[in-house]
């Protein structure tokens, strides 16, 4: 090699190593402790410049915020880059595989696996890894819910967990919190309200427009509004889940989910009437079962039916005085008359078969004295 060879060369790794960072140049012995390993990987990758160009001309940023990640639980917890990217030791790494960072993050995703196999196996037979499975990439894998470099508890504070589906479920989220739960949980805080994963699960959410998640919905909701004490603080009645047992759907429902549990229905559930992600208080206007609505409501599976026969449905009324004055009374004259008309007929053929002994016997002393 000529001298003005070397030269060149020498200026070349110069500039190398200043793009790159002191590692190329200082070939350092490998750091012990994990913060000055993470320190080498953060020489290159803290410059929010850093980019890869994909052979398809897509860029792709590798910057990682420092700040953000010591201050993340990974950070906090002193996790080392390389005890998640464990095919990297040092630059250059080993050939990128990958040719979108999509394909990249369904590749290194399985890494959580290590430190969190628990959560790992509950997602693997979730509706989103199905869709995945199945080629859909949009589903959610673990780092679109966790962002791996700025992990934080992800229910704190709790309005943070239906912000996570909202990215890809922005419609629904939209609904939810326009709902009465949903309201609750962002005006309020109020902890008592469901999130998406209540009805849903975190990591194992199932398909919801199957039969059984549709005949197995009533006790979703009964859990809390069955709940008397929980129900007692919002002045809410628990008479729901009872009375919509025991009327004709409720009951239809429940013997179905015994004998058939495969087989579709189109017997109505809770939220047939009250809405899926948009329910409101019965009082709002809104509301799919405010008085003026609720005909409507009915009408989706009984089209001919009229105001009459809305207003002949109970709800989950018992009779009471003031709801339903017309069939509390005739309730409350068959509870008093019927009892009253068969206590009096028992009372008389009591007396009447008691007035016959006395007279027999009168009788027959008469007849033994004589
Ligand atoms: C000298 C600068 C430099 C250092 C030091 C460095 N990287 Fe990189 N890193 C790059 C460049 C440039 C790329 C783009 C792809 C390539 O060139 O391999 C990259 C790509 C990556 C990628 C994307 C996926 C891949 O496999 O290419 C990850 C992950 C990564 N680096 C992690 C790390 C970790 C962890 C460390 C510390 C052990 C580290 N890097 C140290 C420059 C560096
Ligand atoms: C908790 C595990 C974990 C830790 C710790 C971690 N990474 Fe990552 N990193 C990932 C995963 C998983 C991906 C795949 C991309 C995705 O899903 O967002 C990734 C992607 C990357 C990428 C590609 C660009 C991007 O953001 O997608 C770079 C560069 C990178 N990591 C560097 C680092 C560096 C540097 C550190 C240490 C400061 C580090 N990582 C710490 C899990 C981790
Ligand atoms: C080397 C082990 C390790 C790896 C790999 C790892 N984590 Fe963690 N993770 C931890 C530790 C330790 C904690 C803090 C203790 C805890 O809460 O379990 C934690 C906490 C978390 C939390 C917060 C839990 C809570 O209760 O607030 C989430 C979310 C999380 N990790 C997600 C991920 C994701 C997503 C990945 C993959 C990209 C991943 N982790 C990879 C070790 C790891
Ligand atoms: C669709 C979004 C989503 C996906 C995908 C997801 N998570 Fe979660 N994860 C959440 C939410 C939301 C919570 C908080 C749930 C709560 O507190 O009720 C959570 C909680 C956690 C926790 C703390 C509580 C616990 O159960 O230990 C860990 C750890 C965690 N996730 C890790 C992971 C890992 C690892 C993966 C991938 C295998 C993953 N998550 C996939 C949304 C998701
Ligand atoms: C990264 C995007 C993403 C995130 C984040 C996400 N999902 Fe999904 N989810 C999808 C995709 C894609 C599907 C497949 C069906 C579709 O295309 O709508 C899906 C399907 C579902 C389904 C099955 C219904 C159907 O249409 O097939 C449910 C239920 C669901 N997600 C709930 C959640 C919940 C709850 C969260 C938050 C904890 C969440 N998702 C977060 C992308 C996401
Ligand atoms: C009170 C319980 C409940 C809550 C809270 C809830 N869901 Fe649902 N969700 C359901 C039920 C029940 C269905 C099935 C509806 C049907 O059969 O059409 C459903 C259906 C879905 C579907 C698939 C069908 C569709 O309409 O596209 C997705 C996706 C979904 N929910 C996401 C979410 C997200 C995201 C949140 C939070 C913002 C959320 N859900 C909150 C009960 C709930
Ligand atoms: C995690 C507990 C929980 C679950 C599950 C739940 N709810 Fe609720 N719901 C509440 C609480 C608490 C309130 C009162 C909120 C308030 O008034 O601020 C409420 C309020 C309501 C209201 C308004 C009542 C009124 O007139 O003021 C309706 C209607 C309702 N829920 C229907 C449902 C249906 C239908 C389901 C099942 C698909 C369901 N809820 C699941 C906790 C729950
Ligand atoms: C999701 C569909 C659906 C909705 C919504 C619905 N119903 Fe029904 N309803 C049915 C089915 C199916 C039956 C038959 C039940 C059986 O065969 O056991 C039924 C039966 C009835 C009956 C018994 C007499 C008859 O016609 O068979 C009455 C009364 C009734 N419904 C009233 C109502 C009222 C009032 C509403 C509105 C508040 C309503 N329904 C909403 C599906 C529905
Ligand atoms: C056939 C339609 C229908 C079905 C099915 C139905 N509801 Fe209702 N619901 C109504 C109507 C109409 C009202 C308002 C008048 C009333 O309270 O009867 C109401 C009122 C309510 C209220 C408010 C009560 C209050 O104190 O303000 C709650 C909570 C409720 N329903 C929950 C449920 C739950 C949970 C289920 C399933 C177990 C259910 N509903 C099934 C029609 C229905």
């Amino acid at each position: 090699m000529s001298q003005r060879r070397l030269w060149v060369v020498a200026i070349g790794l110069l500039l190398t190593g200043w793009l790159w960072g002191r590692p190329v140049l200082a070939a350092e012995p490998p750091p012990q402790s994990n913060s000055t390993n993470n320190e080498s990987c953060l020489t290159c990758h803290s410059r929010p410049d850093l980019t890869y160009e994909f052979p398809s001309g897509d860029t792709w940023s590798l910057y990682v915020d420092q700040d953000t990640f010591h201050n993340s639980i990974h950070g906090q917890e002193e996790l080392a880059c390389t005890d998640c990217h464990t095919d990297i030791h040092d630059y250059p790494h080993p050939p990128l595989e990958a040719n979108s960072p999509r394909f990249y993050a369904l590749e290194q995703y399985k890494t959580c696996e290590q430190c969190h196999s628990e959560v790992y196996q509950q997602t693997l037979d979730s509706i989103h890894a199905r869709e995945i499975a199945s080629g859909n990439w949009d589903a959610a894998i673990c780092t679109d819910c966790h962002d791996p470099h700025a992990t934080t508890s992800p229910d704190e504070p709790r309005t943070a967990i239906p912000l996570t589906c909202s990215k890809c479920h922005s419609g629904i989220y939209n609904e939810y919190l326009d709902s009465v739960h949903g309201h609750a949980l962002v005006d309020e805080n109020n902890g008592d309200v469901p999130t998406c994963v209540d009805c849903h699960g975190v990591h194992n959410q199932e398909d919801p427009r199957t039969t059984e998640f549709r005949l197995n919905s009533p006790n979703l909701c009964a859990d809390c509004h069955a709940d008397e004490a929980l129900m007692g603080k919002y002045g809410v009645s628990t008479h729901v889940f009872d009375t919509y047992v025991a009327d004709f759907h409720g009951t239809t429902v429940t013997l179905f989910e015994r004998q058939s549990p495969d087989l579709p229905t189109n017997k109505p559930v809770c939220y047939d009437c009250h809405g899926v992600h948009n329910m409101k208080s019965a009082d709002d206007p809104e509301s799919q079962v405010f008085k003026e609505n609720i005909l409507q409501t009915c009408q989706k599976c009984h089209p001919d039916a009229t105001t009459n026969f809305s207003a002949t449905w109970l709800g989950h009324y018992e009779p009471d005085i003031n709801k339903y004055p017309i069939v509390y009374f005739v309730d409350l004259f068959y509870k008093i008359f019927i009892p009253a008309v068969l206590g009096f007929m028992g009372l008389y053929v009591v007396a009447d078969v008691g007035s016959h002994f006395v007279r027999r016997i009168r009788r027959n002393n008469k007849g033994g004295t004589a």
